[in-house]
């Protein structure tokens, strides 16, 4: 007998919260209880048939050569940089405009980030500061410069092409933290085959997310793909005992692979409502608010709609007092958190001033039309 589902749960009549992954559920609902039933029924909880399936055609879509299917977006940026080499006492370059987990996972292995400042228009590393900031660690001789991990903040992809000539010019690999942006795109080359290796998250309320935690590390090159799968399972190749390299408990769940399996079947069609829903935020604030800028060619995969805004913590409450709800992400730049400040020692002014700016608007594939004129006619109203 199949058990009775519970109850969807959706948000008071009203109130339109900056993410609803309820609605998503409702609609998917027989498909997603369908693929989790079958890892109920064969049983194999880890690294079952339906991890091999989502690795296939995660790499099929992002075109590139494999996928590996790990247990979070963070644990995917370390197992990356594990698998990259990087050593202790080596600096990576990251943005300082960006979530905990960017420089966390690089800390984590004893590495040491070294925060460069971000462009104001984009969000995402400034190649300028970049330059600057691989040469002054040089000097100084602390650190060896090893590697750098552009953030596709929000979703948009970062510059590759400039941070990738920057990266052969010194010797540098490049990670792509896109925990942010799966789905992207720049000239037709999907996220995942714009850096020779990229990790991703399916953290809830990504653009592709899962009920728990997940992620991916994708790369085009047999080797880097194959020391990932073995860090991911303590070190081991494929079931046999012997470790043969330092690994850890990194694998995604078969359940959470079952989930995802149901989202990608629609997750095109949801990438475009999402841009529908920017151009139309776009079009229609631009005069009140900075908006966000993508040029032509690119596509983000829009996790967050991010304008910024005066007195950011004013509009945020007048929002949240007619049931509008928006993020702040983030409110500190990353040398300003307490973990970080150990590696703080560059000028950073513009992540600085994002950090007091930036407010997301709710941006997800389920909200009406008639919610994203609400939510229009409540900002002009909050920030005008
Ligand atoms: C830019 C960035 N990097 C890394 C992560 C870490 O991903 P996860 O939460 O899946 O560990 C996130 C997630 O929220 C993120 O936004």
């Amino acid at each position: 007998m199949t058990p009775a589902r519970p109850a969807l749960v959706v948000a008071p009549v009203g109130r339109i919260p900056l993410y609803d992954l309820h609605r998503q559920r409702a609609r998917l609902g027989g498909e997603l209880h369908r693929r989790m039933d079958a890892v109920f029924a064969h049983g194999e909880f880890i690294l079952g048939p339906e991890v091999a399936e989502l690795e296939q055609r995660l790499a099929r879509f992002a075109g590139v050569g494999h996928a590996v299917a790990v247990s979070s977006g963070r644990d995917a940026l370390m197992i990356a940089l594990m698998a990259m080499g990087v050593k202790p006492g080596d600096a990576v370059f990251v943005p300082a405009f960006t979530f905990a987990a960017t420089a966390g996972a690089v800390a984590a292995i004893g590495a040491i980030p070294v925060f460069v400042d971000v462009d104001p228009a984009t969000f995402n590393m400034d190649a300028d500061d970049l330059e600057r900031a691989i040469m002054e660690t040089a000097a100084r001789g602390l650190a060896r410069p090893r590697a750098v991990m552009p953030v596709d903040l929000y979703g948009l992809p970062a510059d590759y092409q400039a941070i990738t000539a920057i990266a052969e010019r010194h010797d540098l690999m490049v990670l792509a933290d896109a925990a942010q942006s799966f789905g992207g795109a720049v000239g037709g080359r999907r996220v995942g085959a714009l850096a020779p290796i990229t990790a991703t998250s399916f953290y809830p309320t990504k653009p592709l997310g899962c009920y728990g935690d997940g992620g991916a590390v994708l790369t085009t090159d047999d080797r880097l793909a194959e020391t990932v799968r073995m860090i991911r399972s303590h070190g081991r190749a494929g079931t046999g005992d012997e470790a043969m390299v330092l690994g850890l408990t990194g694998r995604l769940d078969t359940l959470q692979a079952a989930v995802l399996l149901a989202k990608l079947d629609v997750f095109a069609d949801e990438l475009a409502r999402r841009g529908e829903i920017a151009a139309r935020y776009g079009a229609a604030l631009a005069d009140v608010v900075a908006v966000p800028s993508i040029r032509d060619g690119i596509a983000s995969a829009l996790a967050l709609y991010t304008i910024r805004v005066d007195e950011r913590d004013v509009v945020h409450s007048r929002l949240a007092e007619v049931g509008i709800g928006t993020g702040r992400f983030y409110r500190l730049a990353l040398h300003q958190h307490p973990a970080f400040k150990q590696f703080d020692g560059r000028r950073l002014p513009v992540s600085e001033r994002l950090a007091r700016e930036v407010l997301s608007l709710p941006l997800h594939a389920d909200l009406t039309d008639e919610e994203v004129e609400r939510v229009i006619a409540a900002v002009r109203q909050a920030a005008g």
